[in-house]
């Protein structure tokens, strides 16, 4: 178990974070304006893990005020740092700001086929909802994934 910091992402963190998404997906990353678009937008809520001054991972939540729910948009332990507790902390640090902003579900989406993705949302209390069928552009299926929240 490392113990890492949790911080907002700022700005000046981008390339950092693209190339931590490209080490984790490859070509089948979101692309660089994706992530521009979604740092700069006011109902995201990105949060990194950081150890001696590197991001080590991150998290990035979209919260809708109106309907009250979050969807995580992505997560990326960097590979040296995986298995050690930080995805799941970094989910509980954006759980936390979440239950301050009465949120009352979190969705998901994940590759069928990610079995550490899958372990780490079913730990979370995580329940699957829906398959859906061609949704990733290798044409594998995901699953829906979806956690009430208390309030
Ligand atoms: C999925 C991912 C974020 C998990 O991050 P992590 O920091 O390694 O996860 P944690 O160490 O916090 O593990 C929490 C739980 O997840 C599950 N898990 C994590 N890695 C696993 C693996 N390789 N195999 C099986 N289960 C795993 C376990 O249930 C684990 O709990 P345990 O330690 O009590 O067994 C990380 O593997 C990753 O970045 N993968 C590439 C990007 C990705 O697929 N993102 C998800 C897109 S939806």
């Amino acid at each position: 178990m490392v113990v890492p910091s949790f911080n907002s992402i700022e700005p000046q963190d981008l390339d950092e974070i693209y190339a931590i998404e490209i080490e984790c997906f490859g070509n089948e990353s979101f692309s660089l304006l994706e992530y521009r678009r979604l740092l700069s937008n006011n109902s995201s809520i990105p949060i990194k893990a950081i150890v001696k001054n590197r991001i080590v991972g991150f998290v990035i939540g979209v919260y809708q005020m109106s309907s009250r729910s979050c969807t995580v948009v992505t997560i990326n332990v960097k590979p040296k740092f995986r298995k050690k507790g930080v995805g799941f902390e970094l989910m509980r640090s954006l759980e936390k700001g979440l239950e301050m902003l009465n949120c009352k579900e979190v969705v998901l989406q994940t590759r069928v086929n990610n079995t550490a993705a899958l372990n780490l949302f079913d730990k979370l209390g995580f329940s699957k909802t829906s398959r859906l069928v061609n949704y990733y552009p290798s044409g594998t299926d995901g699953f829906e994934m979806k956690k009430m929240m208390v309030s």
